[in-house]
Parts: structure tokens; sequence; C-alpha cells
């Protein structure tokens, strides 16, 4: 089947369309109803389906004959460890887990916070939880205790599963303290924290709601799957939006079994037992996706990758891990590739290893420079295939599906729409633009299986966010155009959400932290362009009137408070103090126009400035700061 044909019919006729994907999972009831609404009229799939997505994952693959086959490896640079395990044995460690968390009085319904570095341990607990019904929430690692109890608080975990600790390139990271501080910061109390101990460093201090990982899983039986409705929210996951307060991404089980499925085989275009490395982290939506359930899902070995791209050791980590493990495709973020491409220019690693088995690059995460991927094709003879989605998707929504047919790969463009997404270009008025003409990216509802059911105990804003700007659409808060092929060219975030190394912050929570600080009497974050992380976030500060601190001193307090808060992976590292900020005449601060103005945009002020005389004090502050300079350099 070609593509046209088939995206064509999971737009025509998407019942037709998900009831034939939904035939390649094994259901313990398969779902009669295959599209009806929710309660609020949201479309809701395969309402009356029942499955346990452990059970795909794991048990699955063993009845089928396959338990000797490696599921997982595990490689992390970082501890010098390489260790593979097969269906067989996570499935026996999983069981037990789950078994060992029954017996902690968890159940069909619970949640349960798990942060932990990138560890089969991370994996285990996530698959655990799908076992029985407890719903997870993983918790980026880079993420200080603040934001760990804000979610701890939205998803009032019973239970929370960590390691004592991880490791970042050269330092120790103590994520145990650190879940106790978050514990004491919020104002639910999870009965239990399940402690996996790293032998890493020093002890962590024992508390009495400490239950040992490793005593657990041996003390305890393994337990069946639990049938679940299709509905059943399999996890929360926390992402970034316009406000201080994370949005809780609600995804159900049967959707996402049948949506990651579909997603192996016809984007990734990778066999059962095929290798497939996701260089991300179980805590962000790839790391959900495309390290744990849609490679195990599909009969493949996945990668537990506990390392950088660079400096663990070196900027040949990747090719070893790809010629090691005879990975066949992988997924990275392009600021990983950057990050490679800056140490190591002529590609000298790269031609020590055998990469034979690599079949295709997928890059996603934030938007990818067409200098990034003319190197990496220069280098390396796969394609490199850029795609796009979201955290609210939970799998791609453009992208050249390569198992389906490989289209003419056209740089800088992230592909054409993926089945069942059926993507439109709007104006603000929601009326459709013509090709090569920009606007906001929207979706035509129903969105197809496996996307975001809600946000967690926020339907309002779930239908705020997403549905009520363009009625009958899905906002997704991008902007782009498509040619006059139908290919998608992604520019960027419309609101105040940022994308640093692949990691989606908000600037708006940024703000309300740097505003906190006693000195500050106003500010704006903005995210500027990075030669390497892509985007980082600048602070804009003016301090109270007569406030006698030296700037030298609140630009650290600063950086600081925001590390303490929200953690290392905001990387705020620059703060800039103003005299004032640019304004309209209504009070409207114009962070684009600082945009520009770092980014030596060209720009144009706008009629309706407070006063013009601003631009050239903002300008003259950023020079002497040295910031944009790159950016300037190549205009
Ligand atoms: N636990 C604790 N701290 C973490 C962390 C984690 N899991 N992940 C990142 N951090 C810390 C880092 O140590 C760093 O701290 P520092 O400011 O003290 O140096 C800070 O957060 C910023 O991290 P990062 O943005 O990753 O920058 P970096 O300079 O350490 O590394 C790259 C740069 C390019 C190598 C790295 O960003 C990278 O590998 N990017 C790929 C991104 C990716 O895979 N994204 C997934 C989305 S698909
Ligand atoms: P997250 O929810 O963390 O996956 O971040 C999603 C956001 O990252 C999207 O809304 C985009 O702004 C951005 N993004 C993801 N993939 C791409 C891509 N391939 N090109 C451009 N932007 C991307």
């Amino acid at each position: 089947m070609n593509y046209k044909d088939f995206y064509t019919s999971s737009i025509n006729q998407p019942e037709k369309f998900w009831a034939e994907q939904a035939d390649a999972i094994e259901w313990y009831n398969k779902p009669e109803i295959i599209l009806s609404k929710d309660q609020n009229g949201y479309p809701l799939w395969y309402k009356d389906g029942e499955l346990n997505i452990c059970y795909l994952a794991l048990d699955k693959h063993i009845q089928d004959g396959y338990g000797d086959q490696v599921a997982l490896i595990y490689d992390s640079p970082v501890t010098q460890t390489v260790k593979k395990y097969t269906f067989s044995e996570v499935k026996s460690e999983v069981a037990k887990l789950a078994g060992g968390m029954q017996s902690l009085g968890l159940k069909k319904g619970d949640t349960a916070v798990i942060y932990m570095p990138m560890i089969p341990q991370a994996a285990f607990a996530m698959l655990a939880c799908a076992r029985i019904g407890v719903t997870h929430s993983v918790v980026f690692g880079g993420f200080a205790p603040h934001e760990l109890a804000i979610r701890i608080d939205d998803c009032k975990p019973r239970l929370i599963i960590t390691a004592s600790s991880g490791i970042e390139v050269d330092r120790l990271i103590t994520y145990k303290p650190l879940v106790d501080e978050a514990i004491e910061l919020a104002s639910h109390r999870p009965k239990k924290v399940i402690v996996l101990n790293r032998k890493l460093g020093a002890r962590v201090p024992f508390k009495k709601y400490d239950v040992d990982y490793d005593a657990l899983v041996y003390g305890s039986e393994e337990v069946p799957c639990v049938p679940l409705n299709t509905t059943h929210p399999l996890y929360i996951l926390y992402t970034s939006g316009t406000t201080g307060k994370p949005k809780g991404v609600v995804r159900d089980t049967g959707g996402c079994a049948v949506a990651l499925k579909f997603s192996m085989q016809h984007i990734y275009n990778v066999k059962e037992d095929d290798v497939f490395w996701a260089a991300s982290d179980v805590g962000w939506v790839v790391g959900h996706s495309f390290i744990v359930y849609g490679p195990l899902i599909n009969r493949n070995a996945t990668v537990i990758f506990e390392g950088k791209p660079i400096k663990t050791p070196d900027a040949s980590t990747f090719w070893r891990v790809i010629s090691e493990h005879k990975v066949n495709a992988m997924f990275t973020a392009p600021t990983a590739i950057r990050a490679i491409k800056k140490e190591d220019p002529n590609g000298d690693f790269i031609k020590k290893y055998d990469l034979s088995s690599l079949k295709t690059q997928f890059l996603a995460g934030e938007r990818c420079d067409i200098a990034t991927l003319e190197w990496y094709a220069e280098h390396i003879p796969v394609p490199a295939i850029d795609h796009w989605w979201q955290t609210e998707s939970g799998w791609p929504m453009i992208a050249n599906m390569m198992g389906v047919e490989q289209l003419p790969i056209k740089r800088g463009s992230v592909g054409k729409a993926v089945c069942g997404y059926d993507i439109k270009i709007f104006d603000e008025e929601g009326t459709e633009v013509g090709p090569n003409e920009q606007g906001y990216v929207v979706i035509k509802l129903p969105l197809p299986p496996g996307t975001l059911l809600d946000l967690w105990n926020d339907n309002p804003r779930f239908k705020a966010g997403y549905l009520e700007q363009f009625p009958g659409y899905y906002f997704s808060g991008d902007g782009g155009y498509k040619d006059d092929d139908d290919y998608i060219f992604i520019t960027g975030r419309v609101d105040d959400v940022i994308n640093v190394a692949g990691h989606r912050l908000s600037t708006s929570e940024m703000e309300e932290i740097v505003s906190s600080h006693n000195s500050v009497a106003e500010c704006a974050v903005i995210g500027i362009n990075d030669a390497l992380k892509g985007q980082t976030p600048l602070a804009l500060v003016v301090t109270k009137l007569n406030d006698s601190i030296e700037h030298f001193q609140l630009e650290q307090e600063i950086i600081q408070l925001v590390r303490q808060q929200i953690g290392a992976v905001a990387s705020l590292r620059n703060v800039v103090i103003v005299e004032r900020l640019p304004k309209t005449r209504s009070g409207k601060t114009l962070r684009k126009l600082m945009r520009s103005i770092a980014d030596g945009d060209d720009y144009q002020i706008p009629s309706t400035i407070d006063d013009e005389a601003i631009v050239e004090e903002i300008a003259s502050v950023l020079e002497k700061y040295e910031i944009g300079t790159y950016n300037k350099k190549q205009h």
C-alpha cells in the first residue's frame, strides 16, 4: 500500500481503519464499539475493550515461544555496565515487583510516582504498575524536589518508586534525598517509598516509609496481569504548559497499545526481534512510548542507555552502542547530534565503528536545523528522518512513514501527516490558509487512538488549552505551514513553551520563580536561539527602585533560584538586568520583540509600543552581555 492511499483511508474511514489496527494486538475482550464519545463529548476509542499492556509487552511473547529473546539491553557508560535481560527475565522481575506492590496495598486505580535514573528498574517499575492497573507518573530525574512535590500533590501517589542515586556525566545525583525533600514539601503523603539501592556513593538514611526494592522483589511471588478496560489510565505524564502549573497528560491503555504497535511497524519500520534504541529518558514521552512500551509490544529489544552523547566518555558513545548491540533503528533529539558534531566535526569516531545494522535515524523533540541533517548525511549513509509529535499525542503526528512508503526527504520539513491525523494550518480566525502560508498547526477531531484522553483532574484546562480556540479541532500550540506537496514545516511554538536540548519547559513558570526574588520588580523570560541546545532561556530583569543589590549577585541568585525550584534541566544561565521592559501602551510585555533583538533577527517595532527608545536600550544591554552574539554573526 502506498502512503497516499493508506493515509486517505485512515481519514475517510477512521472506524474501519482503526478497527483493523486493533487486530494487531491481543485483547482479553476485543472492542466492538470502535469510536464513541465520553461524558464531555470528547472522542473515545475502543470503549468496551479489555486488555493489559504489560501482558502485550512481556507475557504474550513468552507464550508465543520467545521467552529467551533479549528484551532489554542496559548500556551504562557511566557505570561501565552492559547487561541484557530476556523477555522471561523481565517478566519474572516485573511480576514479582507487582506482587510486592500488591502486598504493600497497591491496587487497580491507585497512582504511583516513579523518579529514577535511566536503569532497567525504571522500566520494570512502569511495567509492574501497568500489570496491576496502577497508574504511573514518571518524573524526569533532572527536576528538583519542588517540581516533584507539585506532581505528588496533583496525582496523589500511594507509592513512590526511586533509586538511591544516578550519575550525571561526572557527578552523583542522590535521588532518594530529593524524594524525601519533595515529600516534606508536598501536602500529600505517599504511604511507601520503594528504594533501589544502587550501592553508589554514601548510604542513604533509612526512613520509616522506605521499602528496599531488592528485598521486596526477592520476597514476592509473581502475580498475573489484571484485565483493564481500554480507557483505564495507563499513565499521567506532566508536561510544561503556559502557566507555572504543569499539565498532567492522561493516556489510556487500549488506544496507546494500538498506536504504539502501529508506530513501530508503520513509522519506524522495525520488524519483530529488531533492536530499537530511543536515546531519551523514561521521564519524557519518548521514553514511555519508544523506550518502554512500543518496542516491547512489538517484540523488539530496547536499549536503556545511561549516558550522554558526549563526555560518557566521548563523542563515540552513540556509535559504539549502535555497533555493539546491532541497533536497527535509532531515535534521538537533534541536540544530541549537534553535540557530537561539535566534538567530532570530521566524524572520525564514526569511521571506527561498524554501523551496518542501522537502517534509519529518527530525530524529534525540537526543530532540526538543516546543517545538522547535512552533517549526518555526510557521515552516515542512512536516511535521517525528522518527525513531529508531542507529549499530548504520545506518538508521531507528522513523519515520513518508513514502514509504509519512504517518501522523498525534504530537509527542513518534518514530513507529511501520519495516518489518523487530519492536519490543517489555520489563521487566527480558524480559516485554513493556503500552501506556504504560515499559521497555527491544528488537527481535526477525532484525534486517532493513543492520544491524550484528558488532563488529570483538570478537564476545564484540557478544553481551554486544546479544544476551544478552534472548535472541532485540537490546537497543538505550534506554528507551521504546508508546502505545495503537503509537506509540513514546523516553525516553533506560538506560546510560552520553549524547547531546551529537546526538553520542554515553560517560560511562564520561570518568570514566576524569577519574580519571587525580593529584589525583582518585574521580569520576562524568553527562549532565544542556541547553537547547541536549540533554545535557551534568557531572563530580563528590572530591579525594585532603590534596591542596592549588586547586579552580579542578583544574577547568580536568580540562576540558583531557578535551579533549586525547577532543576538543573532548566538551563537558565543568562540573566540580564535592564532598566525597563518594552511594553505596549496597554502594558503588554513585547516578548517577541525582545526575542528578535536577542536572536539578531529582522524585526518591526510594533506601532503600539509605549516608547521606541527602549529597543536601542535592550539591544545595547544584550550586546554588553554578549547575548545573541552567535546568532548575530550568522546573519
Ligand atoms: N538528572 C539530573 N540532572 C540532569 C538530568 C537528570 N536526568 N538530565 C540533565 N540534568 C542536568 C545536567 O547535568 C545539567 O546540569 P548542569 O547545569 O549542572 O551541567 C543540566 O541538567 C542541563 O542538562 P542538559 O540540558 O542535558 O545539558 P548538558 O550540557 O548536560 O548536555 C547535551 C548537553 C546536548 C549532551 C544533552 O542535552 C543531550 O544529551 N541532549 C539530548 C536531549 C534528549 O535526548 N532529549 C530527550 C527528548 S527526545
Ligand atoms: P514534548 O511534548 O516535550 O515532546 O514537546 C513537544 C514540542 O516539541 C512540540 O510541540 C514542538 O514544539 C516541539 N517539537 C517536537 N518535535 C519537533 C520537530 N521534529 N520539529 C520541530 N519541533 C518539534
